[in-house]
């Protein structure tokens, strides 16, 4: 529990209570932690791992809205505004997560100012990722929405040598085209041409970017 950025001002008892009110799980990969319009119930936080949040079409069609990895939390806002959960989620690999029924979260926030205050710096910087999201989908082009998605899976899922970045595949090619707003044929159709250039490597497991030649 210390490890979640919004209990970092909590002292020891402090902290000793809230464990006896969190659960700790594991998670598979592919897990569904909750679908869009149900009641929200829980919030969670995650310890490792990483999570998508999406949105369905009426034909079935997804959008990721956003990753959420260790140290982050998510569920909060169907507890805040008693509405149906805005988005749905899943697990992407094999995640631990803590989750707090929605009745102590809110006590939570009552009575913990420094919490309040981190969900509202989460919030804030969601608000800010959706507005990128937004002008990257009104002024960009796909091929750059693409490469400004590799980059992203980079900095949420690489291991960077000098100017090279081994990015763990955590997504596959339809959730990485969900997530940078673009058809599945024009992902394949940028990809080909990064690895023609010799920008992009691809194994089974992975995706190799050489960040000096990208322009
Ligand atoms: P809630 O509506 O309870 O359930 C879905 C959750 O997804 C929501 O709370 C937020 O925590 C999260 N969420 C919804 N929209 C976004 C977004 N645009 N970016 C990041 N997270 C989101």
């Amino acid at each position: 529990i210390k490890k979640v950025p919004l209990f970092t001002q909590l002292n020891e008892h402090q902290l000793n209570t809230l464990a006896e009110i969190c659960t700790r799980r594991t998670y598979k990969t592919g897990t569904i932690l909750f679908q869009e319009k149900e009641i929200g119930s829980v919030f969670y936080m995650v310890l490792s791992g990483s999570v998508k949040i999406y949105t369905t079409s009426q034909a079935g069609e997804e959008k990721i809205l956003s990753i959420c990895k260790s140290g982050e939390s998510f569920g909060e806002l169907s507890l805040i505004d008693g509405k149906p959960r805005s988005a749905s989620a899943q697990t992407l690999e094999e995640c631990i997560l803590l989750t707090i029924t929605g009745q102590s979260f809110l006590e939570l926030l009552r009575n913990h100012f420094d919490i309040s205050l981190g969900i509202m710096q989460e919030l804030s910087s969601r608000l800010r990722d959706t507005n990128q999201q937004v002008f990257d989908l009104t002024f960009l082009d796909a091929r750059t929405r693409v490469i400004k998605t590799l980059i992203k899976m980079a900095n949420s899922h690489g291991l960077r040598k000098g100017t090279t970045v081994v990015i763990k595949l955590v997504l596959n090619y339809d959730e990485i085209s969900q997530l940078a707003g673009v058809q599945k044929s024009t992902l394949l159709q940028v990809i080909r041409d990064l690895e023609e250039k010799q920008i992009l490597t691809i194994s089974a497991s992975d995706f190799t970017l050489e960040l000096s030649k990208l322009r």
